[in-house]
C-alpha cells in the first residue's frame, strides 16, 4: 500500500485520464487558450477591486501593486507552463501536485484550489452584481441598494449609511451559471473569443480615451504619503509593557488586530510599533495582496488541457500569454484610474454610492463631459458585465473539472463527478458548488471573499513551484517541451514573492484560511485515506457514470 507522500507517475495520471475521460475533441489552438487565459483573467478584479485598492490603500500606488503581482504571476507562471506542458491532464495544480509532491500535499491543494475556483465565483459575483445594478440604472430601473449588497456591506446613500441585505443579482447569476453548466452550455472557444474581444475592446477604449482626461499631477508621489487611520496618542505609541502582549499592545493603540496584515502583528511581536493607514509601501503591499484577485486565472488554462490541439507548445503559450497581455492592460488601466481619481486617502469609499462596485464607471462621471458620462459609462458598463460573466462560467466550470480529478483518484465520492444521463455533465458536483458558492456571493462581501480566494491561491502556487523543484530532483527523465528557466531560482523567487503578498494578508484571512485547511484535513484521514485508489492500488473504476465530456 502506498504511503501519504506516493505520488502518481506522469505516465499513470495520463494512462487514468484516457480510461476515464471520454476523449475530448481537440480543437483548442495555442491563440484560443490565450483568448481563454484572458477570459478566465479579466473581471473583478480590475472592474471592481480597482476602486477599493486605489481609494483604501495604495493610493496613486496601485500602479505599483499590479507590477508587484505581476512579478510573482510572471515567476508562477513559467512553472504553471512546464507542468502543463508536461501533463496535459484536467485537475490543474492538483494533478500536477500529485506527480510531484505525492497524495498528501495533491489533496491539500485540490482542498485549497476550492478557495480559488468555487470562494473567488462569490467575489466575482459580487463584482457582476455592481454593474448589474449600474446598467438597470441606465434605462431609469433602480434596483434597491439593500437587495444588491451582502449584510456585512454598507454603503453611503444621501448621507446616511445603510447595510444591505443579501446580494441578490450575485446570487441568482450564480444560480443561473450552475444550471447552464448543468444542461451543458458549450463555452466555445468562439463564444469565449467573442467576449473576450468586447472585453479587450473596451479595455483600450477605457484607456485611449481615460488618458485624455488624466492629470498627471495626480500620480505624484507614485508611492503615496503614508496617512495613519487612527488618532492614538504619539506617547501610548511608544510606551511597549513587557507584560503586555503584542495583541493587548495592538488593541490598546485602537488598531483591529484582525484586520492588520500579519506581518505587521509579527513586528509587534518583536516590539516594533507599525501603524495602520493608508498609503506608503505598506499600502502598495496591501493593495497588491487584494488586486492579486484580478490575475486569478491564467492557471485555468491548464484545466482546458485535453482538449488542446499541441499541449506542449500551446498551453504555456496560453498561459504566459494571457499573463502578458492582461499585465499590460492592468497596469494602463490603473494609471488612467488613478490618473482621473484623486486618490490621496481623503476620498471615501462609501462616498461613491452605488458607484462603489462599479468605480471606472465613476472614474468618467468625474470628467464632467455628458457623452463621456453617459455613453462611455455605459459601454464600460457592458464591457464589465460580459467580461466578468465569462470569468464565472471559466471558474465554475474549473471547479467542476477539479472535483471530477479528485473524484476520480478516490479522494472525494464518486458520486461527486456524477453524470447527468441526458445533458452528459457532472451535474451534482456542479449543482452542489453553484448552491454554495450563491450563498457566499450573497451573504458575504466582496472583500473578505477576495482575500480568501488570494491566499487560497498564493499558496496554490507555492506548491505548484515548490512542485518543479521537486520534479526536477526526483523525476528527472522527464522533460516537459517547456522547461522552466533558471531552476531553482525562479521557482524560489516565485514561493518568496507570493509568500511576502500572503504575509500582507489581514490576520483574519490567515486564521480563516488555517481553519479551512485543517478541515481538509480532517476529510482527508477520515475519508480520502480509506478510499484513495493510488493508496489501495485500485485501478479507477472506468464507467462512463464518472466521466464527462460535453462541456
Ligand atoms: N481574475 C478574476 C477576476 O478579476 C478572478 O474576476
Amino acid at each position: 500500500m502506498a504511503g501519504l507522500f506516493s505520488t502518481k507517475s506522469v505516465d499513470q495520471l495520463i494512462a487514468d485520464s484516457e480510461s476515464h475521460v471520454h476523449s475530448l475533441k481537440k480543437t483548442l489552438s495555442a491563440w484560443d487558450l490565450v483568448a481563454m487565459g484572458i477570459g478566465a483573467i479579466i473581471g473583478t478584479g480590475i472592474f471592481v477591486l480597482t476602486g477599493v485598492v486605489a481609494i483604501r490603500y495604495a493610493g496613486s500606488g496601485l500602479i505599483l501593486s499590479f507590477v508587484i503581482c505581476a512579478v510573482a504571476c510572471i515567476f508562477a507562471a513559467l512553472c504553471y507552463a512546464e507542468f502543463a506542458s508536461l501533463i496535459p491532464i484536467a485537475g490543474s495544480a492538483y494533478t500536477f501536485s500529485y506527480a510531484s509532491l505525492g497524495e498528501l500535499i495533491a489533496w491539500i491543494i485540490g482542498w485549497d484550489l476550492i478557495l480559488e475556483y468555487g470562494l473567488s465565483t462569490g467575489a466575482v459575483a459580487s463584482g457582476w452584481s455592481g454593474y448589474f445594478v449600474k446598467f438597470l440604472g441606465f434605462f431609469g430601473i433602480s434596483w434597491p441598494t439593500r437587495w444588491a449588497l451582502s449584510p456585512f456591506s454598507t454603503v453611503m446613500i444621501h448621507g446616511h449609511l445603510m447595510h444591505g441585505i443579501v446580494d441578490l443579482p450575485a446570487l441568482l447569476s450564480t444560480l443561473l451559471i450552475t444550471w447552464l453548466l448543468i444542461v451543458g452550455i458549450k463555452e466555445s472557444a468562439n463564444v469565449n473569443n467573442i467576449i473576450v474581444a468586447i472585453k479587450v475592446g473596451i479595455s483600450i477604449f477605457f484607456i485611449g480615451l481615460g488618458l485624455y482626461f488624466v492629470h498627471p499631477a495626480y500620480w505624484h508621489p507614485i508611492v503615496p504619503k503614508f496617512v495613519p487611520s487612527h488618532s492614538a496618542p504619539r506617547s501610548a505609541l511608544n510606551r511597549k509593557s513587557a507584560a503586555e502582549t503584542p495583541t493587548a499592545r495592538s488593541e490598546k493603540r485602537g488598531i483591529n488586530i484582525w484586520k492588520t496584515e500579519l506581518w505587521k502583528l509579527i513586528a509587534e511581536g518583536f516590539g516594533y510599533h507599525i501603524q495602520q493607514g493608508f498609503g506608503g509601501w505598506a499600502g502598495i503591499f496591501l493593495g497588491a495582496a487584494i488586486i492579486f484577485f484580478a490575475y486569478i486565472g491564467f492557471d485555468a488554462v491548464s484545466t482546458t488541457s485535453e482538449e488542446a490541439k499541441n499541449p506542449p507548445r500551446d498551453l504555456p503559450i496560453g498561459i504566459i500569454g494571457s499573463l502578458l497581455v492582461s499585465t499590460v492592460l492592468y497596469i494602463l488601466m490603473a494609471a488612467v484610474f488613478t490618473g482621473i481619481v484623486k486618490c490621496d486617502g481623503t476620498l471615501k469609499l462609501s462616498s461613491l454610492g452605488i458607484n462603489k462596485r462599479a468605480p471606472l464607471v465613476y472614474a468618467f462621471q468625474l470628467v464632467h463631459n455628458p457623452w463621456v458620462s453617459k455613453y462611455a459609462a455605459f459601454l464600460i458598463t457592458i464591457g464589465a458585465l460580459c467580461g466578468i460573466t465569462s470569468v464565472l462560467l471559466v471558474e465554475l466550470l474549473g471547479q467542476s473539472r477539479i472535483f471530477f480529478a479528485m473524484a476520480r483518484d478516490g479522494l472525494l465520492p464518486l458520486w461527486i463527478s456524477q453524470v447527468h444521463p441526458k445533458y452528459r455533465t457532472p451535474w451534482i458536483g456542479t449543482l452542489v458548488t453553484g448552491i454554495a458558492v450563491a450563498l457566499v456571493a450573497g451573504f458575504i462581501p466582496l472583500g473578505d471573499i477576495a482575500e480568501m480566494a488570494n491566499i487560497g491561491t498564493l499558496f496554490a502556487f507555492v506548491l505548484v513551484s515548490g512542485g518543479i523543484i521537486f520534479l526536477r530532483k526526483y523525476q528527472p527523465d522527464k522533460i516537459a517541451a517547456f522547461r522552466t528557466p533558471f531552476v531553482p531560482y525562479v521557482p524560489i523567487l516565485s514561493i518568496l514573492f507570493c509568500f511576502v503578498l500572503m504575509m500582507s494578508l489581514p490576520v483574519v484571512t490567515w486564521i480563516r484560511f488555517v481553519v479551512w485547511l485543517v478541515i481538509g484535513l480532517a476529510i482527508y484521514f477520515f475519508y480520502g485515506v480509506k478510499h484513495s485508489t493510488l493508496r489501495n492500488g485500485v485501478q479507477p473504476t472506468s464507467t462512463s457514470s464518472s466521466s464527462f465530456s460535453s462541456q
